[in-house]
């Protein structure tokens, strides 16, 4: 009995290791299913020496390569020293949904992941990859038990290679971005209509023509296809037909819905410009095209767009107003063309082509009808009611909407959005048919230099609101807490979201510090939505992305770190005055910052004036300084006690109306909290 106690004693002396405990916010993201912390720790100062026997899937020795390279440096594995042993059953396939789930148990001896497949040993290595604590010279595992397993199958990522080229490394990265967060399809936006990025050999002008400045290679396609394959991610082809389809239209003319003569368009906006659907040439060009594509491209799923056709081509053109009358593709009133009937023709003759090189076909919510067969994915983008339609229809669904990238909003505003929440309307058969979601970065706003930051960290919001459960996704404050650290680990994955804004910094700074300009872009934000296009500047696909507005992120930390600070003190209220211990640190933070804004503009003014091309952010350094100042009389007023005169109040309205206004196409980030602040 001694003897029992003191093995006892022994084993929990070595599982605290002097009573430390586990940090009390460790920054998994998602997070787990299923987490049990306990109180020990695993030192990572002796590398970790992999037992992996039986490995059918070749995936999971490569993946634990890069792990420990990141973890050691390049160190070749020890002959001895705490294990990370890996089991699992056999090698799994992400294009079939096969099983993703997993535990990875951390104690003071060592790791151990188990699984069903090698997918689920790729989700533990990125939780792993989460856990060490990175104290100085000791860096550690802390101890702990996961068990864990997705909330939704698909987990996406739209990238837009047509409307910018972006190389392949631009991919590669960022699919090394999607693992570390657990999503695992690459929706792939591969033509439209200002280019067409893959090569076809049957159809060698597509590329030729739509891909005049840049395409890949197909033996580029199947290296990222592999490389994508290696992390658990599948990649989904999207080829949008028949709107979005200029490009196609220039390259193969006999496409068209009309007999004007087009080039490659450099303007953005929807266009409205249709492929003629009534023609046989038009399928037998598809037929090829998509025999040739489904090939190339082995996943099950084969996305055809679908989107933003008005039909104004087709009603315009007497000869398809004919062909659809003589279908009986006309509305209610007998009389009027339906165009929607005849993009569901268009869709069921594409859905027969694709269904014969055995793949499942997957339009955006405009695809839905009456008429559409129901094996057809249906990808929601306009609203969530397009989502609940098509699964109460009984069509299999994805959820985009509220997921948009590029429309520059909160990460805490993609994490409310919800595939199935908490009030859906869909039965449990209905709810059966949500297959998950996906985020969406178009591109008319992001080259290669600019891409990586306007997807991170934001995507992994969305991330987390597919793979974990709903109810362990609520907390908004912590999911801010844990995505800096996600953009750190981001970064050393080679991400360059944090690189790429920075490098244009440097080019605007010329031979000048860089301090004052990044100042000011870290309070900036892009206008939201597609406003960009409306503010009195032309963008077209020629229009360089290096301005202060490309610089400026989608969401300023700085400014989210400034309004929780604003938060707290308008929470203490007028009652700071008069009570020195109450908020001394949120107080002396905010002063510090606010004069810190106060003290940037008048040298950032002498350096915006010698560079014409930034001269256009001149107003908002201006206001950023005005505000500061208004905001600082507050903060006296506060400390004081002295309530703010009318006059005051009214010059603070003025001042924050002011600072609202956008300047080369950004905003200040600041101003709501700042109005919250002044209390006006
Ligand atoms: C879309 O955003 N047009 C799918």
């Amino acid at each position: 009995m001694m003897r029992f106690w003191f093995c006892c004693a022994l084993l929990l002396g070595l599982l605290t290791q002097s009573g430390l405990a586990q940090p009390e916010a460790p920054t998994l993201l998602p997070v787990p299913a299923e987490l049990r912390w306990g109180r020990g720790r695993l030192s990572l100062s002796t590398p970790l020496k992999l037992q992996l026997d039986n490995s059918p899937d070749p995936a999971v020795a490569a993946a634990v390569g890069r792990l420990l390279a990141r973890l050691y440096g390049s160190a070749k594995p020890p002959a001895t020293g705490p294990v990370l042993q890996i089991r699992y059953g056999r090698a799994g396939h992400a294009e079939q949904f096969d099983e993703e789930r997993y535990s990875l148990r951390v104690t003071p001896i060592g790791v151990s992941i188990d699984a069903p497949t090698s997918l689920g040993v790729l989700r533990a290595l990125a939780t792993l990859e989460q856990l060490p604590i990175r104290e100085k010279r000791h860096p550690y595992l802390p101890e702990v038990d996961v068990q864990d397993r997705p909330r939704f199958a698909w987990r996406g990522l739209l990238i837009d290679a047509a409307r910018h080229f972006l190389p392949v490394p631009v991919i590669k990265r960022n699919l090394d971005g999607m693992a570390a967060v657990k999503l695992n399809v690459l929706h792939w936006h591969l033509s439209d209509d200002q280019g067409f990025r893959v090569e076809s050999k049957l159809l060698p002008r597509l590329s030729q023509v739509g891909g005049a400045n840049g395409f890949y290679t197909q033996a580029e396609v199947r290296d990222v296809i592999e490389y994508a394959a290696a992390r658990g991610i599948r990649v989904v082809p999207e080829f949008d037909v028949p709107g979005h389809a200029t490009s196609w239209i220039t390259a193969y003319p006999r496409l068209a819905s009309n007999d004007s003569a087009y080039a490659v368009p450099t303007r953005w906006g929807v266009l409205n410009v249709a492929l003629d659907p009534t023609r046989e040439t038009t399928y037998s060009l598809l037929d090829s095209l998509f025999t040739e594509m489904t090939a190339l491209f082995p996943d099950p799923y084969f996305h055809i767009g679908g989107d933003e056709n008005d039909g104004r081509q087709w009603r315009r053109n007497p000869r398809i107003s004919a062909f659809m009358r003589a279908k009986g593709f006309v509305k209610a009133d007998g009389k009027t063309v339906d165009k929607h009937q005849l993009q569901t023709y268009f869709n069921r003759r594409v859905l027969t082509m694709l269904q014969k090189n055995g793949k499942i076909m997957v339009g955006w919510d405009e695809i839905l009808g009456p008429d559409l067969p129901k094996e057809a994915v249906v990808q929601s983008w306009r609203g969530k009611k397009g989502l609940t339609d098509a699964a109460q229809l009984g069509h299999p669904v994805l959820l985009s909407n509220g997921y948009y990238l590029d429309l520059n909003y909160s990460a805490a505003s993609h994490y409310a959005a919800d595939p199935l929440p908490p009030d859906t309307p869909l039965t449990a058969a209905e709810q059966k048919l949500v297959l998950g979601g996906e985020a969406a970065m178009w591109a008319e706003f992001a080259d290669s230099t600019i891409l990586d930051s306007r997807i991170w960290p934001r995507a992994g919001a969305v991330a987390e609101r597919l793979w974990s459960p709903q109810a362990a996704a609520q907390d908004v404050a912590d999911l801010y807490r844990r995505l800096p650290a996600v953009s750190s680990e981001l970064e050393t994955l080679g991400l360059r979201h944090r690189r790429g804004p920075e490098q244009l910094l440097t080019q605007m700074a010329g031979s000048g510090s860089t301090a004052p300009l990044r100042t000011l872009a870290e309070v900036l934000e892009p206008v939201k939505e597609y406003k960009r296009h409306f503010q009195g500047f032309k963008y077209t696909t020629q229009t360089p992305l290096n301005r202060l507005v490309d610089v400026a992120p989608a969401e300023s930390e700085v400014a989210r770190r400034f309004g929780t600070l604003v938060d707290s003190v308008v929470a203490g209220g007028t009652g700071v005055a008069g009570r020195p211990g109450r908020l001394p640190q949120q107080l002396v933070a905010l002063r510090a910052q606010l004069l810190r804004w106060q003290a940037n503009d008048p040298g950032l003014q002498k350096l915006l004036a010698l560079n014409p091309a930034l001269r256009e952010y001149g107003p908002l350094s201006t206001q950023l300084a005005a505000v500061s100042r208004i905001l600082l009389e507050r903060l006296t007023q506060l400390q004081t006690g002295q309530p703010p005169t009318v006059a005051w109040r009214s010059a603070a309205r003025a001042t924050l109306n002011a600072a609202e206004a956008p300047a080369g196409q950004a905003e200040l980030a600041i101003v709501r909290a700042a109005r919250k602040l002044a209390g006006v």
